[in-house]
């Protein structure tokens, strides 16, 4: 049995997970109704009112070569799992989930280190189910609901986290390469002219593919330039 501790409120599931993180066992699962100061990826906030799934899942593998494949995996998951649900959701690289560009998922990993080095991955992952408006979302943004797609959230909590277990070992042995046929059913961006930004210069040129690594493959004027991380604009 996975352990889940469950709140009204947190200020966010991947802060509480990492502040108490010596004392939460190895796939425990932190979900919150709501949180006051959810975390966004590259430090943006995560709007996070009552309706919608925010979960962390605290991971302590002893295999730790492809930890940064493990957040797509969980993107892939969400993804097949609203796919189940007859929504049409696509991925964006690295581990955004839209349906018709606007984001309905997002996936923020956040690693604890200690003297001792690697503790844990959380990765953290929050859904719009069934918030009525998401004007205040900072981005584009749908959710189930206004998809017409209605789903229990700990439903969809459940649905989720056993679509990740079931690859979560072969994520750890093999990476990226696990998830890669899957992953590229779902990404429709080969071919497309996208801007990565990331730092000060931002990247452009037109998608190629992910390569087994999970990393972004572009060409661009300066011939092919491979990315690890970064914010893909169309
Ligand atoms: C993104 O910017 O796309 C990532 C958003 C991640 C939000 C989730 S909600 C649950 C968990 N707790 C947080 O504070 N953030 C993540």
């Amino acid at each position: 049995m996975r352990k889940i501790l469950r709140f009204d409120e947190l200020d966010s599931t991947n802060a509480y997970a990492k502040r108490n993180c010596s004392l939460i066992l190895d796939q425990t699962i932190i979900v919150a109704k709501t949180q006051s100061a959810g975390r966004g990826r590259m430090r943006r906030t995560w709007l996070s009112e009552p309706g919608g799934l925010y979960f962390s899942i605290v991971l302590k593998p002893k295999q730790i070569d492809f930890l940064p494949n493990l957040t797509q995996g969980m993107a892939l998951a969400v993804c097949q799992t609203l796919r189940t649900l007859k929504a049409q959701p696509q991925l964006k690289w690295p581990n955004d989930v839209l349906v018709n560009n606007k984001k309905i998922c997002g996936i923020l990993s956040e690693a604890v280190t200690s003297k001792n080095g690697f503790e844990a991955l959380i990765v953290g992952v929050g859904v719009n189910v069934a918030q009525k408006d998401l004007s205040r979302a900072g981005q584009p943004a749908v959710s189930l609901t206004q998809l017409g797609v209605p789903v229990d959230t700990d439903k969809l909590l459940d649905l989720i986290v056993d679509r990740f277990f079931a690859r979560y070992e072969s994520l750890l042995k093999q990476g990226f390469s696990a998830i890669r046929t899957e992953y590229l059913n779902y990404f429709s961006y080969i071919g497309k002219e996208v801007t990565i930004q990331h730092g000060a210069a931002p990247v452009c040129g037109t998608v190629e593919t992910i390569s087994p690594e999970g990393k972004l493959v572009l060409n661009t004027p300066a011939g092919q330039t491979i990315i690890s991380i970064g914010d893909m604009c169309i």
